[in-house]
């Protein structure tokens, strides 16, 4: 089996899609083995607790950083205590790929390097529009809206060391209604696209783990 550990910040609705689809067989060889929270008291750890799955809190507020904030990507980065934090627990949970599922922090250099074509991500529009730094939850939709797009929908890509800038996996479109407001927007780019898209970016990165271990 492969083991799958599920970053989040909030709500867990795509956490919750994950969890649903393993329970449906729709994961393949791959199993939600943990959560790792930015914050505590988040609706996503009630979610991984009543699916019995281990969680923990890593909020990149409660550790220092060895290097400052270097720009993202920058290979002289040492990993910091916040990076060896999550690495400790994602070895811990021997994780073969991490899934970033409403995660909000920007992940360390050295976490991405050490997960380097394993670290999946859930952005809610077509990347490459509507991406990029400021570019989240509710304002991805009220970008969309604002430049009066008639379509948008999910992506699923690699993370690398940039911001929604890795290698695209998955897309899905989802028409923009005349009356649509940010929040109807976002509830059907959810349940259309993002909850659809997550659990069979995880399945096919599992396959293809799987097949370059020569298991399964
Ligand atoms: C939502 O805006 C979703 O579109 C994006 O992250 C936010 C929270 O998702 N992927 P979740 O409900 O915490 O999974």
């Amino acid at each position: 089996m492969l083991r799958a550990v599920v970053f989040v910040s909030g709500g867990g609705t795509n956490l919750q899609a994950l969890l649903d689809a393993q329970r449906a067989g729709r994961l393949g060889d791959t199993v939600i083995a943990g959560v790792i929270s930015s914050r505590p008291g988040v609706y996503a750890l009630e979610r991984a607790g009543r699916a019995h799955v281990p969680f923990t809190v890593i909020s990149p507020k409660d550790y220092e950083t060895a290097d400052g904030k270097k720009e993202a990507g920058d290979p002289t980065a040492v990993p910091d205590d916040f990076a060896c934090a999550l690495l400790d627990q994602t070895k811990r949970w021997q994780a073969d790929m991490i899934v970033l599922a409403g995660y909000l922090v920007v992940l360390p250099a050295s976490f991405v390097h050490a997960y380097s074509g394993r670290i999946l991500n859930i952005h809610p529009s077509l990347i490459p529009a509507f991406c990029g730094r400021g570019y989240y939850g509710l304002r991805v939709h009220e970008a969309a809206l604002r430049r009066g797009v008639k379509v948008t929908g999910a992506t699923v890509h690699l993370v690398d060391e940039g911001t929604d800038t890795g290698p695209i996996l998955l897309q899905k479109a989802v028409e923009v209604q005349s009356n649509d407001t940010p929040e109807s927007l976002q509830k059907r780019v959810m349940e259309e696209a993002e909850w659809q898209l997550l659990p069979e970016a995880v399945r096919l990165l599992g396959k293809r783990l799987a097949k370059e271990r020569g298991i399964g």
